[in-house]
């Protein structure tokens, strides 16, 4: 495999960085990547003698052990910065904090930070490509990438499908990393939510539908995908109960009857079960939801691959 499009010393700080062909590039390199994590030893050594830093300063699971894994498969060497138990507590500077890590000899960074913007700050201290990896409501590209190649795989195209994407719109950063996309390659998009929960000229500003009612946002959809309802928003007032937001945003059986027959259930992680998807829909045989987890290590490698130069 080689690096036909030059990703190297680029960075990733979200989708519309990025064309619809560099964007078919990554899904076909996580694709050979997929292929390796299926065998006995997957591990690779092309990434032998480069150093990867991951700056996370927000609560993660599986993008953080997604990404470790990704360089640890790959052969580079991982350090990790936990902003807790850093001399952040002590009053440094991030500035002064990425300072004294490049210093150590870093090769790539991928940060995760509530401040949109982050990644670029990275970067411009460092001049090391770097990944975001979900900077405040802002962008999750690689969440995107990850959920697009699971679409990708089991559909073929994304060209003319009808994506649903469901639930708090508005602080959600894997929805408008989806939607840049999506859209690029050809997808119908709609977004539902409640009123509160939606940001206006999301038709004008991304190319989407918008719809309040959950029946019309589902009807003949290809895929569709819920969202974490944010619990830690509900002290701000944007919805009256999570009661009355199941009640009418709910991914049920009785939901997903206006979704075509066999429409695949998509959900970035980590799931509220019986808020925004029930659990006879989040364990179907339509879901992908693990899957999109075990895609997530590939996509993750493929992009670490390209960026860093590597070569097979
Ligand atoms: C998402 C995130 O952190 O933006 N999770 C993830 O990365 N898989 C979604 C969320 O927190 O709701």
């Amino acid at each position: 495999m080689q690096n036909e499009l030059n990703f190297v010393g680029r960075c990733l700080y979200d989708l519309n960085d990025y064309t619809a062909e560099e964007i078919y590039a990554i899904l076909e390199a996580s694709k050979v990547m997929k292929e390796i994590n299926k065998r006995d030893y997957k591990k690779l050594p092309t990434l032998k003698g480069k150093t990867i830093c991951t700056l996370f300063f927000e609560n993660s699971t599986r993008t953080l052990m997604s990404f470790e894994l990704a360089a640890d498969r790959l052969s580079a060497d991982i350090v990790r910065f936990a902003s807790n138990g850093s001399s952040l507590a002590k009053g440094e500077s991030l500035q002064d904090t990425v300072y004294t890590i490049n210093a150590m000899g870093i090769d790539l960074y991928v940060i995760r930070h509530n401040l949109p913007g982050s990644p670029q700050l990275v970067h411009k201290h460092t001049g090391k490509p770097v990944l975001n990896a979900g900077d405040g409501h802002h962008a999750h590209p690689t969440q995107a990438l990850l959920d697009i190649f699971s679409i990708w795989e089991k559909l073929g195209s994304l060209d003319g499908l009808k994506i649903t994407l469901v639930g708090d719109i508005a602080h959600s950063r894997v929805v408008r990393s989806n939607l840049i996309g999506m859209r690029k390659l050809g997808a119908e998009v709609t977004v539902c939510g409640p009123k509160t929960l939606m940001p206006s000229q999301m038709s004008e500003v991304y190319g989407c539908k918008v719809e309040y009612d959950l029946k019309t946002a589902l009807k003949d959809a290809d895929v569709v995908m819920g969202l974490r309802m944010q619990l830690e928003r509900q002290s701000e007032g944007l919805f009256p109960s999570l009661e009355e937001y199941s009640k009418l945003f709910t991914l049920s059986k009785e939901t997903m009857k206006y979704a075509k027959k066999d429409a695949l259930v998509l959900h970035p992680g980590p799931m509220n079960r019986g808020i925004e998807i029930l659990p006879e829909i989040a364990d179907s045989s339509r879901s992908v939801i693990l899957e999109q987890v075990t895609n997530g290590v590939a996509v993750r490698m493929a992009l670490l691959f390209l960026m860093l130069g590597g070569r097979m």
